[in-house]
């Protein structure tokens, strides 16, 4: 059905204006002040109409870092593609970029074919993904070329996760030479993986086996290195990169100072970083467990650090590294043992809210960086821009009819992730997705799903990142 949102403040990356806006066969078609539903085609026909006065009216959000179907850690991330689209859908996000993460044993294309079949036919957000490179040898190379050629135009590779998911250095350079050859952009999480190793076991050896020693057993100079390492590669390869959530001062010096010698590289951010500090790892009881994350928690001073660099966009997007796990079934593998404690702070659903009461009402970034970060700039830098990621005629109608006034808490009552806690528990939140649209179907209200699973598209991308 057509749909008409009526005097709602309209809200892009540049942009900060009143007018009607009308979508029609999925694609926003007349944005101007004072439609009238009489004078539309079809005048007869059924129209939803929405009253957006005194709200504001947003491009979907699209989280860049998410994590649905993961194998990690010994266990498996919880949440499937209903749960975590409903979740994204409640909080705003029409789309979500997934990281395909195989084991170093598996083939790539068969990895991205599985994880392509986890989504299809359940999903009920837009969705695409960062293919993940764990190993790069000769022989498996043609399958990254057929990856991209499907539309996946993006890899992640991991400097972290010693025997798990990091790529020998022999393979980094290859990995980056091929994605500059392909124009290809590479996201990357970024710590020195036989740091922490040995770290690790320094600890434990000693005896410190709690969530609280999970943060010193990789410090901000361990993301520093990882940085430095991948800039400097990128810097000899020439390929594009961007480092997943960064986390502290140091690691965004890194990145910038690579920049200022004109590497290609792009910063992400993610929320549990923007708003948790390390003092909730520290937690008693095990209780520090639900708030284990790599890279860890940091010291707060570093959340100035970050929201500033969001407010001058020296660093482009907000993703939430959604990793789901159960505390009562999966945190508490760790228990002796923090290694074992399945890394992630699930927010998919809370991102938006969580930017819009501790970011924007507290003055820290404006409305419009709040928009770039969480839909512009993933757009733009993963090929999706400008079907996605704003409110313009012929782009998607991807809208969030968003309430600023709503008062509320953030509550695990209220998620649609199987995980068993909320990481913000009784937090204030001020702000709520009344309406969320997905290529003008109305999805969700009020934070309830209202939609039609299977109704998500994976979005072919094209390599944009070349010379
Ligand atoms: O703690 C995290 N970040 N878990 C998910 C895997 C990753 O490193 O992104
Ligand atoms: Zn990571
Ligand atoms: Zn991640």
């Amino acid at each position: 059905m057509p749909l008409l949102i009526k005097n709602g403040r309209i809200i892009t990356e540049s942009d900060d204006y009143v007018a009607d806006v009308y979508c029609h066969d999925e694609t926003v078609t007349r944005i101007e002040p004072g439609i009238d539903p009489k004078g539309l085609p079809m005048a007869s026909a059924p129209l939803e109409v929405i009253d957006a006065t005194g709200k504001y009216v947003l491009p979907g959000a699209i989280d860049p870092h998410v994590h649905i179907h993961l194998p990690f850690m010994g266990t498996h991330a919880i949440d499937d593609y209903e749960s975590a689209s409903k979740a994204a859908l409640a909080g705003g996000t029409t789309m979500l970029i997934e990281m395909i993460c195989p084991g170093p044993g598996d083939q790539p294309f068969d990895a991205f074919e599985l994880w392509r079949s986890k989504a299809e036919g359940l999903a009920a957000v837009d969705y695409t993904f960062h293919m993940s490179v764990v190993r790069f040898e000769e022989k498996v190379r043609p399958q990254f070329t057929k990856i991209v050629q499907a539309g996946v135009s993006s890899f992640k590779v991991f400097l972290a996760y010693k025997g798990a998911l990091d790529l020998s250095d022999e393979h980094l350079f290859a990995a980056l030479e091929t994605a500059r050859g392909l124009g290809v952009i590479v996201t990357a999480h970024c710590e020195n993986a036989e740091a922490v190793d040995a770290m690790q076991r320094r600890l434990l050896a000693a005896g410190r086996t709690g969530p609280e020693w999970h943060g010193p057993s990789r410090p901000p100079l361990v993301e520093a290195a990882g940085v430095h390492h991948l800039c400097a590669f990128a810097q000899l390869t020439g390929a594009h990169v961007y480092t997943v959530h960064t986390s502290c001062d140091e690691a965004v010096r890194e990145a910038l100072g690579a920049r200022h010698r004109g590497v290609n590289v792009w910063i992400e951010v993610v929320t549990p970083h923007l708003v948790l500090d390390e003092s909730y790892a520290e937690r008693p009881d095990f209780e520090g467990a639900k708030y284990v994350m790599s890279p860890p928690l940091r010291h707060k001073s570093n959340q100035r650090v970050l929201w500033n660099g969001l407010k001058s966009r020296a660093i482009s997007t907000i993703g939430t590294d959604h990793a789901p796990f159960r505390y009562a079934e999966q945190k508490v593998m760790g228990r002796a043992d923090f290694t074992k404690i399945p890394n992630g702070i699930p927010t998919i659903q809370e991102r938006l809210d969580l930017v819009h009461t501790y970011g924007v009402r507290t003055g820290r970034i404006d409305l419009r960086t709040m928009v770039d970060a969480c839909a512009a700039q993933p757009a733009r830098l993963f090929g999706l821009y400008p079907r996605k990621g704003t409110v313009r005629i012929g782009g998607d109608a991807d809208l969030v009819v968003y309430d600023p006034a709503y008062r509320g808490t953030f509550s695990h009552a209220a998620s649609h992730s199987k995980v068993d806690y909320n990481a913000y528990e009784g937090w204030e939140r001020h702000g709520r997705a009344e309406i969320v649209t997905v290529r003008g179907q109305v999805q969700a209200r009020d934070g309830e799903f209202v939609g039609t699973l299977g109704r998500g598209r994976f979005l072919e991308r094209e390599a944009t990142h070349g010379d």
